[in-house]
């Protein structure tokens, strides 16, 4: 039994909550999505609808999974099902554990590749161009049928290895070695990259915005998935990680922490990457491949070359390890409960599953032609997920804190009370982020604007 009355796992301190938060928020989704995401939509004024989106409906968004979890101290799908029982609000909780099962499946895949080029500069593969350049180096790669499979496996198989240990020996002790580690080498790379020359143009591409991008539908449903891809939201990983917080432990700074901290981190990944980019005459729209056949470009051009890019990829392998262990989380902990499942079996059972539906993704890159909707499959799974998946589960979970409980319940189970800051975030949930997620989806899919 602990102080909540359950058998529960939970967190050692709050601290510990705030930093596996973190963990989860700032991953693959900062650096590689980020960067890719922005560069491709002109990147100032990405930015300008990125910031809004995050500080008007994400970080509420990010309260109310807290209020959620903490309050029911259960998994994504029962904790819709103890503060509502009888109610359909739990199906936003079964989207969130097939988000997670989709999501980590390519997520993997793409780490997969970067531990591939960690180990690529420090065996010094990738310390000199290859014979067929970057470019043909990442494509060739990537086209293999079995090696990246095999780089697939053993960061699921690590991702595992830390969700086996359990909440507070594997998830909170990893992150707390990983993230504080993850700070400082971002910052010295970005004080780096600043000095490489591309500094001014780099700066204005990410800082001035280019205002006639803002008539593009499609950047505000772009700006929108990569919040809640980035924040980790919509898919009840956050709800499942309040879930182990003791109840004394307060809420709105925490939220307010995470927020502004993963977005700081994006922001930071841009100012390493855009100078850069622009330092080496490289162009910023290189899409997904931005950080595997542009970056190596750079670090090659560069003194120390070899060691940066060495660092810049464990840090993005770091990243990427503390996201998936959320991912895997979220399925883990709904197994657990609902089907009696132990820790062991049930993150050795999931976290097999998960690696079996990567194939594809990974195959799809070349290997064997998977397309959907004319894209290759990683990117239609990386697509639903993050412009679709997230967003809808994001306005669930909005929905049901503004409509689903009493406004005196929301108020106090969120530690907000009957203040102002509690009243306006309580009126984002209820009507600005439902109201947003709908306009922006009724936008792209040509039904208005
Ligand atoms: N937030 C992670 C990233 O930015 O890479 C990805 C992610 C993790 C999304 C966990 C959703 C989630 F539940």
């Amino acid at each position: 039994m602990n102080e909540n009355g359950n058998n529960r796992e939970q967190w050692g301190s709050r601290v510990g909550f705030i930093l596996a938060c973190l963990g989860s928020a700032v991953g693959l989704g900062n650096i590689w999505r980020f960067s890719t995401t922005a560069g491709e939509n002109g990147g100032g004024a990405f930015l300008v609808v990125y910031l809004l989106i995050v500080l008007l409906i994400g970080i509420p968004v990010v309260m109310a999974e807290f209020t959620i979890g903490r309050k029911a101290q259960s998994d994504a799908v029962g904790a819709f099902q103890k503060l509502a029982p009888g109610k359909p609000w739990f199906i936003a909780g079964f989207m969130g554990v097939a988000s997670s099962f989709i999501i980590l499946s390519f997520y993997a895949v793409v780490a997969g590749w970067v531990m591939k080029y960690f180990f690529g500069y420090i065996t010094g593969a990738l310390v000199n161009v290859p014979e067929n350049d970057f470019t043909g180096y990442f494509v060739n790669f990537i086209g293999k049928p079995v090696e990246p499979v095999l780089w697939q496996f053993i960061f699921m198989a690590m991702t595992i290895g830390i969700v086996v240990v359990g909440v507070q020996k594997g998830i909170e002790a990893s992150n707390k070695f990983l993230m504080p580690m993850l700070g400082i080498l971002l910052v010295v790379l970005a004080i780096y990259s600043l000095t490489l020359g591309g500094a001014k143009e780099g700066l204005t591409f990410l800082f001035s915005p280019d205002w006639s991008k803002l008539s593009d539908p499609q950047l505000y449903l772009e700006a929108l998935g990569q919040a809640f891809f980035s924040l980790s939201l919509g898919m009840g990983a956050l709800i499942t990680y309040g879930g182990y917080l003791k109840q004394e432990n307060k809420l709105p700074t925490a939220a307010l922490s995470v927020g502004v901290l993963d977005t700081f981190v994006a922001v930071l990944a841009g100012i390493l990457i855009f100078p850069a980019v622009f330092a080496f005459g490289l162009d910023p729209a290189g899409g997904a491949g931005l950080v595997f056949m542009t970056l190596p470009n750079v670090f090659d051009q560069m003194a120390f070359g070899g060691l940066v890019g060495a660092a810049f990829f464990f840090l993005l392998f770091a990243a990427a390890l503390s996201s998936s262990v959320s991912l895997l989380e979220v399925a883990v902990a709904y197994f657990m409960r609902k089907f009696d499942w132990n820790r062991k079996k049930a993150v050795l059972i999931i976290g097999s599953i998960i690696f079996v539906l990567g194939i594809p993704s990974s195959i799809s890159q070349g290997a064997v032609p998977i397309t959907v909707m004319d894209r290759d499959f990683l990117t239609f799974m990386d697509e639903l997920s993050g412009n679709i998946l997230l967003p809808l589960g994001g306005l669930f979970i909005a929905l049901f804190m503004g409509w689903g409980v009493k406004k005196a319940d929301a108020l106090r189970d969120s530690d907000f009370g009957n203040t102002v800051i509690g009243h306006l975030w309580f009126w984002s949930v209820r009507v600005l982020a439902p109201v947003a997620i709908l306009l922006i989806f009724l936008n792209k899919i040509g039904i208005i604007g």
